[in-house]
């Protein structure tokens, strides 16, 4: 992954919108200030999310955490999304190549209901819920991101994994005779694609997202569907999902193809293995200045450590 110089990470405090302002606006937004807000919104998921518009926007918040929260500009402008290009601006300016009005999802595997779904027959409109997610990238860098979603084990309930389920794999869109404008370079392998073990996949913090800020996820940040899982490094959040297959064996995953010694299937969050390259050891939240100390499991150890009791770390890195 590239690494941007440290300029670009000296934005202002006023960038930073405090979590109560946020709050604040959600009540603003609902008095009727949407459509004032709406001008400077950067390309959302239209047709795909058109069905979960409302809830997205009513979802209550479950999950609080009392950090202040990235601005929408900040989440919305400084991305890695490499089909839509490889520096952290690209993905805003081709969000629009990003066409989700015809979007289904295809199941496949080790299964009893596979198929091919739209996201509103995953995503069950009414347990959708707002939560707060630090999150940190291999980069070093950080944001605290208020995603709205359903919980990951909803959507796998309803496909009824059998029994030789040991994984899920999933799969970004990819239509080699129409490529995403990064898609006709060979940076990745792909499909891009990803996979969590069962128990991860069904961990009750693993989420869905389809949106962001209450609105309909921005294309840039992986619209219309994309995982979230706070504990792992931001690559294995894979954006724009199109396949999820249920597997015995474990799935391969786009940046361990790529660069095998230094991303690992697990991608835990982890300030005592370091990068290759790099320290894991601190990190800079973007919009500050100074680095903090990166978390154990980014912070969610006491919820998700003992998924991974007895295995040694550095390995399985
Ligand atoms: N998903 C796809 N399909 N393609 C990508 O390039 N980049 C990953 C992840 N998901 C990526 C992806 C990386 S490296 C990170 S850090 C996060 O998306 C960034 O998510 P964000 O842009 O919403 O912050």
């Amino acid at each position: 992954m590239l690494i941007k110089s440290r300029k670009s990470w000296h934005l202002g405090e006023g960038e930073v919108t405090p979590e109560s302002l946020y709050l604040r606006r959600r009540d603003f937004m609902k008095l009727g200030g949407a459509a004032a807000m709406a001008a400077y919104l950067p390309a959302m998921a239209k047709a795909a999310l058109e069905p979960l518009r409302d809830a997205i926007a009513a979802a209550p918040t479950t999950r609080n955490l009392h950090e202040d929260l990235n601005s929408f500009e900040d989440i919305t402008s400084y991305n890695n999304y490499y089909e839509l290009g490889t520096s952290k601006s690209d993905p805003s300016r081709n969000a629009d190549a990003l066409n989700t009005d015809l979007w289904s999802i295809s199941v496949e595997g080790e299964c009893d209901n596979p198929g091919t779904y739209a996201v509103e027959d995953l995503v069950q409109a009414d347990l959708l819920e707002e939560r707060i997610y630090r999150m940190r990238c291999v980069e070093a860098w950080s944001m605290v991101i208020p995603w709205t979603g359903v919980p990951l084990s909803s959507m796998l309930e309803k496909l009824k994994p059998n029994s030789n389920a040991k994984y899920v794999a999933f799969e970004t869109i990819y239509n080699p005779d129409n490529p995403l404008p990064g898609q006709r370079f060979p940076v990745l392998d792909w499909p891009y694609r990803e996979g969590l073990r069962m128990d991860e996949a069904m961990h009750p913090l693993t989420l869905m997202a389809v949106g962001l800020y209450g609105k309909p996820m921005p294309n840039q940040n992986g619209a219309p569907i994309r995982l979230v899982v706070p504990w792992k490094y931001g690559f294995k959040g894979i954006k724009s999902i199109v396949k999820i297959r249920f597997t015995s064996e474990q799935p391969q995953t786009s940046w361990n193809l790529s660069a095998p010694h230094e991303y690992g299937f697990y991608s835990n969050v982890n300030p005592n293995v370091n990068h290759p390259r790099w320290s894991q050891a601190t990190e800079r939240r973007i919009g500050e200045f100074f680095r903090r100390d990166t978390l154990m499991f980014n912070g969610y150890g006491d919820e998700v450590a003992h998924l991974y009791e007895g295995m040694d770390l550095r390995e399985n890195y």
